[in-house]
Formats: structure tokens, sequence, C-alpha cells
């Protein structure tokens, strides 16, 4: 499908944070924007906004001082909605309120011609019910950019009921020719990126309240295991607590209250305390004068008893430690098994969802301690561990040294199902295959807006799949039985996948084989 040509003019209304960087996007690619705002001299201080940013790169020598001129010329500020009435295309990035968006865009439809394409740039609301009371309701979409819109990639190509496809297809060839990601998807609660992310925070939230580990060591596990760019927890605080909880009520509330979207007290109380995060100077962490971030948990290094390493069976997405092992002077001694690593006293697994001290005795285990996913074990910087009761210090003590051998930094977790960087994923793909089954996106889609919507290290539906046959169901239905929990009912979609290929998913007695 083609994108608009570049003479179509595009209007962008509401001169904001997300207004101006629009424009500034669409100018780039060489439309003529004009820019309004309802707020006198918002719409100036808009462009002025981009001359600054963009005259940095300027000075800077990456962009020449008559491209900017020109660039700058091409955003018009307006005064009124009649002066865009020539517009192709008016994107909509005004106050989140869905009648004031409504009165906006049944006043567009007079004023512009009937070609005009119209766009909102909401979070939360329907496009559906923006469009309703529309003459010409195909011809809206969303068209959702993250924040700031000029550096984040993705564009979500939010489709209503009544839109046509066809323009929609427009559109999102538009956004690409723009240098944007786009991705389509229909207009449900929290379209992709809002739904999808959820769990990021709420499974950390949900471990620090049960006191498995403090904010600190599990930012530093999603980032150094899980390759994630920052923490749930620095996330939260750069986000402002404020905004992010009423994305995640906003989300719990559209979905008829689902406990996979359950809000986290802890994250109201502190909504309620006022420390909303970075831009109050308090949120999980201090950021006053002078104050320092407190430090991941890390265990002291243990003394190294045995310089042999024994692997039972396949370890499946753990097979890269193996190389860690040997590349530490360690003897690799490989025998059948159900992917289990040996050394000293212990005997080392990866989480499948259950907790140590169950699987001790369901799978006949003793001096159980099992280890946490990482996103790719041969680079991973820090693992998180948890034992079960019945394991000894001393069987906990070789494992730790097994690790730090390896190179690892080392936390260890209370006997938390899933442990922290496997349970986050494992919800994160649950949420995804929803997204998928319920075709809000297309399995593509939904990892590729992951990924440039919200920077994570791959889409979380591809990374599952990396980990082998039925491993994140598997998860998934331990950690349901662990909770006793709807909110970890694994996806339809994802039991699918896990019994196709004719083979049999739901042994627990292979727990790191993929
Ligand atoms: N901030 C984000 O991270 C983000 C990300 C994606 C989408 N959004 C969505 O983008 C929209 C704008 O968000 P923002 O963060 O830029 O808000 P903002 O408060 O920074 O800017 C909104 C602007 O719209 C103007 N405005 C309000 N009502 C208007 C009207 N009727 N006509 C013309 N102008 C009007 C205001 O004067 C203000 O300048 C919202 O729908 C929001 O949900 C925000």
């Amino acid at each position: 499908m083609q994108a608009l040509n570049t003479s179509v003019k595009v209007a962008v209304i509401g001169a904001g944070a997300m207004g101006s960087g629009i424009a500034q996007v669409a100018a780039q690619a060489g439309h003529l924007v004009y820019l309004q705002d309802q707020r006198e001299g918002a719409a100036a201080a808009g462009k002025a906004g981009v001359a600054k940013t963009l005259q940095k790169r300027v000075d800077s020598g990456k962009m020449q001082q008559r491209d900017l001129d020109a660039l700058l010329q091409r955003i018009q500020p307006v005064d009124s909605l009649e002066q865009l009435a020539d517009s192709g295309l008016v994107i909509e990035a005004i106050i989140e309120d869905l009648d004031i968006k409504r009165q906006l865009f049944a006043r567009l439809e007079d004023l512009c011609g009937e070609q005009v394409i119209l766009a909102t740039n909401t979070s939360s609301i329907s496009v559906t019910s923006l469009g309703a009371q529309l003459k010409r309701p195909e011809r809206l979409l969303g068209m959702h950019f993250f924040n700031p819109a000029p550096l984040m990639a993705l564009v979500e190509v939010i489709l209503g009921l009544a839109t046509d496809k066809q323009l929609a297809a427009v559109i999102h060839a538009t956004a690409a020719a723009w240098g944007k990601k786009p991705v389509f998807a229909t207009s449900t609660p929290g379209f992709i990126v809002n739904r999808v992310a959820r769990p990021f925070y709420a499974e950390s939230l949900r471990l620090m309240q049960e006191q498995a580990a403090d904010p600190a060591t599990l930012d530093a596990l999603l980032r150094e295991a899980g390759n994630f760019r920052m923490g749930p927890f620095e996330l939260m605080d750069l986000i402002g607590h404020d905004v992010n909880y009423a994305v995640t009520n906003s989300v719990f509330d559209a979905y008829y209250g689902d406990f996979r979207f359950q809000p986290s007290l802890i994250q109201k109380a502190l909504v309620e305390a006022g420390r909303l995060g970075r831009k109050t100077g308090q949120g999980f962490y201090s950021y006053a004068e002078g104050a320092t971030r407190p430090e991941a948990a890390t265990l002291p290094p243990a003394q190294a008893r045995d310089n042999q390493v024994i692997i039972e069976g396949e370890l499946g997405a753990a097979a890269g430690l193996i190389q860690r092992f040997a590349d530490a002077g360690l003897q690799i001694i490989q025998r059948d098994g159900a992917g289990l690593i040996r050394y000293g006293d212990a005997t080392l697994a990866l989480t499948d969802g259950r907790m140590a001290t169950e699987r001790t005795i369901s799978d006949g285990l003793q001096q159980l301690v099992l280890f946490d996913l990482a996103f790719d074990y041969s680079k991973a910087t820090r693992l998180a561990i948890a034992a079960a009761r019945q394991t000894t210090d001393s069987a906990l003590q070789d494992a730790i040294a097994l690790l730090q051998k390896a190179g690892l930094a080392v936390s260890q977790l209370s006997d938390a199902p899933g442990l922290a960087v496997m349970r986050t994923l494992a919800m994160l793909t649950n949420e995804a295959a929803d997204a998928v089954l319920q075709g809000v996106a297309s399995a593509s889609d939904v990892d590729l807006a992951m990924c440039a919507g919200v920077n994570y290290p791959q889409g979380p539906l591809s990374w599952s799949e990396r980990l082998g046959h039925g491993v994140i169901w598997r998860v998934l239905q331990n950690l349901q039985t662990s909770y006793g929990e709807d909110r970890y009912r694994p996806s339809l979609l994802l039991r699918q996948q896990a019994f196709t290929a004719g083979q049999q998913p739901d042994s627990n007695k292979k727990p790191g084989a993929g």
C-alpha cells in the first residue's frame, strides 16, 4: 500500500509533549504541518521546543542548519481549526478525554473534506467509541506514537470496529515512510504495548510484596540476567507511579477485573504517599541530592570444593552455562538424566514454575537449588537462585560457588515459584499469546511492538519459542498450581502450541529440558 504523498498536509492538534513530537516527525518526512492548540501560544511554544531540540543536533554537526530551517518552515502554528481545512491527515494529541475528543472529531469532519483521514494518539480510549457518532467512522483510526515521538520507533495503527482496512494500510505505510516501525492492532484495552507490558511491572511488584527480594535486586536481575534495558522499579519511578498505576487500573477495569491485570497495593501506597518517582524526588528509590541507589543483594564468595561438574541430560535453555563452567576450568562430565547440574552436594535445575521445596519432594531431588532464566546464559552477569527448605547450607554454598566460578554474581531469592526473569517472561508471553489468540495483533507485530515500543531485548513470543517446546506453558501451569490463582492461567494458544507436533508436554520430570 502506498504511503501518503508528502504533498498531503498534516494537521496535529494539541501541541503538548506528544503533539509537538509528532509534528516534528511529519515535518521531518517532508509534509507541511499545521500545529494547533487551544491554549494561546502553545502551538508556537511547541514549535520553539522542536527548534530548540533540533538546534542541538545542528550544533553537534548531526544536522545541517539549512535542513533545520526548511523543516521549521514546514511547521505552521495556527490558532483556529478552520485553518486546517485543507489537511489530508489530522492527528489529535489533546487531553485524554472521550467527550472532548469526540467533539473535536465531529468538528473536523465538518471542516475538512470528505477524504480527510482522522487519527487519534489516544493511549487508552477506544477508537471504536471515538468514531461511534461520526458521519464517516470508517475514516477514523488510532495512530499511537510513543514518548518521545521523534525517538521511539513504534506506531500502533489502531483499527476501530468501523475503520476502513485500506485506510489503515495507507497510514501503516505512511508511518513506515516517516521512519517508524508500525504495527496493526484492533481497538482493545491497552492496544498491544500497554496491555502486554503489564506483567513486567506486576510480577516484580508481587515478588517484592512476597518479600522474595528487594527492588534493587529485582531490577539488577531483570537487567543483568533478563537483558531488559531498565528494571521494573526504576522504570516505574521514571514513568511516574501516578501514570503507571492509572494505566494498570484502566486496563484492569477495561478487562472487567481480570486478575492478570490486578493493580498492586504497594504501588497504590506510593501514589497515596505522593512518592511518584523521579518527578517528586522519591519513588522506590530516592532522587534527593546526594542520595545513592541501594545495591543489589549479591552473595559473598563461596568456597569451591570440587573441580568437576556433572551435567545430566539436556539443559535446554540453560545449555550456555556448560561452556562457562568449562571456561572456568571445571571438568565437565555428561551423562543421561533429567536436565540437572550436580556439583559438590548440590543439585541445580532451571526453574519450571514450582518452588524448590515442592520439587524436592515431587521429583525426589535432594539438595535442590533452582536457578532463574537468563536471556543469554553465555553473557549474563547475574543469576538468581532459590534453595529448597530441605537444602543444607553446605549444598547451597556449593551451588553458589559453582555459579560464581562461572563468573556470575549470584542473588538469592526466597523460594518463589518461577523466580524473577522466568516468571516475568512467562507472564509477558501469556499476555502476548492471548492478544494473538484474540486477534488483537499478529504474533510478529506483538513481538515488534514490544521491542520498538519498550525496548525489550527480544519479542516475548520468539524469546519463549527459543526456550523450547512447551517450556513457558509448563511454567505457567506450575505457577497456577502454586498460587491456585486464575491470574496464571495459561493462554489457550500456548496450550495448543505445547500440544502441537505430537509431543506430550506436561512432564514435570524433565526440569531443564526443552
Ligand atoms: N505522554 C505520553 O507518554 C503519551 C504517549 C502516547 C500517547 N499519549 C496521548 O497523547 C495525548 C496527548 O498527551 P500529551 O502527553 O502530549 O499531553 P499534554 O498535556 O502534554 O498536551 C496536550 C495538549 O493538548 C492541548 N489541548 C487540550 N485540549 C485541546 C483541544 N480541545 N483542542 C486543542 N488543544 C487542546 C493542551 O493545551 C495541551 O497543550 C493524550 O491522548 C495521551 O493519552 C501520551
